[in-house]
């Protein structure tokens, strides 16, 4: 099931704040590494000033120090944090004549402020870092990161990224940049090579919330992966031992126990809601009592597990 997702070449993970997109991310890419893939995993620099600062996915795949150059964290896995900075750099590398000439040009201050201060901009630098890790190759001629996945910091960041395109086109059409761009959008489009996973959790608003995400990345024309109903909370019950319980709160009056019944309920609408609604697999993730690394591992055994014959073990798509 996950395999249609590892034929990729990029994976974007998007979704509202804390949804889980993070812990997917790392969740992913172990389970694509164990399924035999060589996955890079990144995450977009905040900003330029936070370099070196902390990062939630590099502590999860177990990377000490994350920077803009990529970091071999275990075999087939490796990490990256993307920066506006070392595209814009890669990216005048390509375009001016000398690798000299553009380092000099990175070097000028008038310049690197120029280069922060148009949004558009940085977006560029952080997919053109991204199309170079995705185009390089290995001295075999072999892809260097045959799978990218890419954790989105937000969802607005995600529609930025869409739009990027059509933004630089229309100011830029011609010359290596439109090239660049042009060939960017090719693989941003093309649903053979890209799509978006779209997390989300159990309850009516991030659900609602959610397809107008994949309203919005649609009209972008950023194809669609899947979407994630991320922290289901598993269902102890068979149907006669929930009309037990039922009846047994009802003649006890209110009750926490009525709560987790319309937490499950909510779980099993959305599910519902987003099976019917979008157009692409939906991957159901049970909520797991751990966290942090230990917590990524669980997921990843649980998204690798053998195809699971009992439709109630979810993660197929409905
Ligand atoms: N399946 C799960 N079961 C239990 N806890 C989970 C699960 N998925 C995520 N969490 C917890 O939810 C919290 C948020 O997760 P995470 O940081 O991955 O979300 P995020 O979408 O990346 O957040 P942000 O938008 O802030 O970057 C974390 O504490 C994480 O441990
Ligand atoms: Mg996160």
């Amino acid at each position: 099931m996950l395999d249609a997702l590892w034929q990729r070449r990029a994976l974007l993970v998007s979704g509202k704040g804390g949804v889980g997109k993070t812990t997917l991310t790392a969740a992913l890419a172990r389970a694509a590494v164990a399924s035999g893939r060589r996955v890079l995993v990144a995450e977009v620099e905040v900003s330029s000033d936070e370099q070196n600062g902390p990062s939630p996915l590099a502590s999860l795949v177990g990377v000490r120090e994350p920077g803009p150059r990529v970091t071999e964290v275990s075999p087939g896995l490796s990490f990256v944090r993307l920066s506006p900075i070392e595209g814009q750099r890669l990216f005048l590398q390509d375009v001016l004549p000398l690798k000299l000439m553009a380092e000099a040009a990175m070097r000028m201050r008038a310049l690197r402020r120029f280069l922060e201060a148009a949004p558009a901009l940085r977006e560029m630098g952080v997919l053109y870092q991204m199309l170079h890790l995705i185009r390089s190759t290995r001295s075999d001629g072999g892809q260097r990161h045959p799978l990218c996945i890419l954790d989105l910091p937000s969802t607005g960041h995600a529609l930025a990224l869409a739009s990027l395109p059509d933004t630089l086109l229309s100011v830029m059409p011609g010359g290596p940049i439109g090239r660049s761009v042009r060939e960017g959008m090719g693989l941003l489009r093309d649903p053979a090579l890209t799509g978006a996973l779209l997390v989300t959790l159990p309850e009516p608003l991030p659900v609602s919330e959610t397809l107008e995400l994949a309203a919005a990345i649609q009209r972008h024309r950023i194809p669609l992966a899947g979407g994630v109903l991320n922290r289901v909370p598993e269902n102890p019950f068979s149907p006669d031992g929930r009309a037990a319980v039922e009846k047994l709160l009802g003649e006890h009056g209110p009750h926490q126990g009525q709560r987790a019944l319309g937490r499950l309920d909510r779980a099993r609408a959305a599910e519902a809601r987003l099976a019917g609604s979008l157009p692409v697999p939906l991957f159901t993730v049970p909520e797991l009592p751990a966290t942090g690394i230990q917590l990524v591992e669980r997921l990843a055994q649980y998204l690798t597990r053998p195809a699971p014959n009992a439709p109630s073990r979810a993660g197929a798509p409905s």
